[in-house]
């Protein structure tokens, strides 16, 4: 059976390079696998206020979608060298209840990749995913890493993926992913 991948990206930008490289992961998948892209818009800050009338709609999508995949594919964008609060407002929020993280992250293969306009390619705020996937109990697959850095270069203006290197690179990286799995 084909493995079902879960795709989110960290940005709430339009043109955003991140939502483009996962559209190009899901465009380079290998065979016997498919990446779904699921999205953060929607998310409301965390409010533990708001948790006690209900996990929104917008939380349980995409907390059901992670449980059902056989993997997940994080595309972090960086923010004052780390990650950025869109981002893990959308991952603390699908963390509640927390007696659903074991259903959502345990055990759960997780590979990270991330597209930022300068040199270093969102490597700190890779890094600074670590403590979080570490507390939810999930696999990071540390096979290969894939920044990239100079994305205003390897993106067109609607965030579209348009460098064959990194294109290829992303092909390596998502089939070494699947073969893991
Ligand atoms: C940034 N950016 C950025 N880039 C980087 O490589 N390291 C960093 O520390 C930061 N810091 C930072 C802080 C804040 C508040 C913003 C808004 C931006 C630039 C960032 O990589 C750039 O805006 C990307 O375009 C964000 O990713 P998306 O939205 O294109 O996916």
């Amino acid at each position: 059976m084909a493995l079902r991948l879960v795709g989110i990206s960290g940005s709430l930008r339009r043109h955003s390079f991140n939502a483009g490289l996962l559209r190009a992961a899901r465009d380079a998948m290998p065979e016997g696998a498919a990446l779904a892209i699921h999205s953060i818009v929607g998310v409301p800050l965390y409010d533990a206020d708001v948790e006690a009338e209900g996990i929104p709609a917008a939380v349980t999508v995409l907390k059901d979608a992670v449980a059902a995949a056989d993997g997940l594919l994080l595309v972090t964008p960086e923010y004052n060298n780390g990650v950025p609060g869109v981002f893990k407002n959308a991952i603390d929020w699908m963390s509640r209840p927390s007696s659903d993280i074991a259903r959502v992250f345990g055990g759960k293969p997780v590979a990270m990749i991330g597209a930022s306009p300068g040199n270093f390619g969102t490597i700190l705020s890779q890094n600074g995913w670590l403590p979080t996937l570490r507390t939810l109990g999930a696999e990071l697959w540390t096979g290969q890493r894939l920044l990239v850095s100079g994305a205003g270069q390897a993106f067109d203006a609607e965030g579209n993926l348009i460098d064959d290197a990194v294109r290829a690179k992303l092909a390596r990286f998502m089939a070494g992913f699947v073969a893991s799995l």
